[in-house]
């Protein structure tokens, strides 16, 4: 009788230090309101400031209900190892927010965890009739909902974003980040409401979420190096791209990319890489596109080195050089015949592609699927379903 009893209290004691290594600072308890209206920023960035300050592990705590808040910008350097869980629900404003880049943010830190099942609510029907940049050269910048900027060893697991002004996550200088269980919903007629975006960043590894927006499920920008993608059901969207690149000058290289095991439906595109005409130089490479599963996608393969989102772009050949990309075992349906489109640049051949195992297949009158390969060199193998084009 005694063994047990001793046994319990040491797990019991066991128990207390483990969870008192922790420090958790409840936003409630500082005042934040959940009514859904009161603005709960300055609370926020209080109570962040305070757990920053601190010494071990600290945990800012966002319980059930519903958190309005404006902008908030959660800097470190921190003291300690930062954890921000999120049970509730952060709602920002239902005021468009012109001109504001981002609605949460966490800059200069290491060791960050962000998780706790609940969800970022962009509140972006208020923004999106803003959203005029495809028309107009003076848009509105409307904001991001989390943004990651010098932000290394750190992970984002098991958090729900809805509805973004603008994207819903983007990272810019961020090295060793795992992102995994998060669930991104937007409806796909949203404007520029991408899933995650990804910019001079490094070791980012995305695995097990599923991403429904109204822009790429993905995009990796320049600077982006060794990226892995895996298990990422992508739609609605416009599907997972490398690019745009080539519309700035000195834009880093994008290197190491591999995504696998990732299905899309309905989407614009699944994978893509794409440059702009009359590019700025430079170079995409060592990238792995495998096990993908098409479910009536536009362009299920699609690199696209004419890309012009705007009336304005001058005539001219991408200089982006694209080398060294794997296409392997991807099969599905296609929603366009020309199911492979390996559209590259006249100055800039395409070089080292790779086709193993393809098989598209496209349902429509036109006849069974095609692929287009322009100035496109590479090798086949296996199966290749549309007929190959080198
Ligand atoms: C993050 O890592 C990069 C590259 O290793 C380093 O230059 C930067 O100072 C680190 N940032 C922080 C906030 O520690
Ligand atoms: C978050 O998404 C998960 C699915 O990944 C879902 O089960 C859960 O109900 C969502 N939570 C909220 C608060 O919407
Ligand atoms: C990506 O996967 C490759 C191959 O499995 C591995 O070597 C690399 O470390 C991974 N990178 C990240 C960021 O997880
Ligand atoms: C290709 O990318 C991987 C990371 O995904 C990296 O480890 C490797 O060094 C890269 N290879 C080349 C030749 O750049
Ligand atoms: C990806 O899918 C392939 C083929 O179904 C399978 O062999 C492989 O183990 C999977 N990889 C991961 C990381 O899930």
């Amino acid at each position: 009788m005694a063994l047990p009893i001793f046994l319990s209290m040491i797990l019991v004691v066991l128990a207390t230090q483990v969870h008192a290594q922790i420090k958790e600072y409840d936003i409630r308890k500082y005042g934040a309101r959940a009514d859904g209206k009161t603005d709960n920023s300055k609370v926020i960035l209080n109570v962040w400031n305070i757990a920053c300050q601190a010494k071990g592990r600290n945990l800012v705590y966002i319980p059930p209900g519903v958190f309005m808040t404006t902008a908030v910008r959660l800097k470190g350097p921190c003291n300690g190892q930062m954890l921000f869980q999120i049970k509730g629900v952060l709602k920002a404003s239902s005021d468009p927010q012109l001109g504001i880049d981002n609605w949460i943010s966490f800059q200069w830190m290491e060791e960050l965890t962000v998780f706790g099942h609940g969800t970022f609510d962009g509140q972006g029907a208020y923004a999106w009739p803003y959203n005029n940049c495809k028309e107009s050269s003076s848009c509105e910048l409307l904001p991001t909902t989390l943004r990651l900027d010098f932000v290394n060893n750190s992970r984002i697991h098991h958090v729900n974003f809805t509805n973004s002004k603008n994207g819903h996550m983007s990272l810019l200088a961020c090295h060793n980040v795992q992102i995994d269980h998060i669930r991104i919903s937007a409806p796909a007629d949203s404007p520029n409401t991408d899933g995650i975006k990804i910019a001079y960043s490094s070791g980012i590894n995305i695995f097990s979420s599923d991403i429904g927006c109204g822009d790429d499920c993905i995009a990796l920008l320049p600077g982006s190096w060794n990226v892995n993608i895996t298990g990422v059901a992508c739609g609605p969207g416009h599907g997972i791209s490398v690019g745009s690149l080539g519309g700035t000058q000195q834009e880093q290289d994008v290197n190491g990319l591999l995504v696998q095991n990732c299905t899309f439906s309905g989407t614009l595109n699944g994978v893509r890489i794409k440059t702009k005409t009359s590019s700025y130089p430079g170079i995409v490479s060592n990238i792995t596109f495998q096990h993908l599963t098409m479910r009536n996608v536009y362009n299920p393969i699609i690199i696209d080195q004419k890309y012009c989102p705007f009336r304005s772009c001058a005539g001219g050949a991408s200089q982006i050089q694209i080398s060294g990309v794997i296409f392997k075992n991807i099969h599905g349906i296609s929603n366009s015949q020309l199911a492979i489109n390996l559209l590259c640049s006249k100055s800039r051949p395409c070089e080292r592609l790779e086709l193993d195992n393809i098989d598209l297949v496209y349902e429509g009158r036109e006849g069974p699927a095609k692929a287009q390969c322009i100035n496109a060199k590479g090798v086949s193998y296996g199966t290749q379903k549309p007929p190959k084009c080198f």
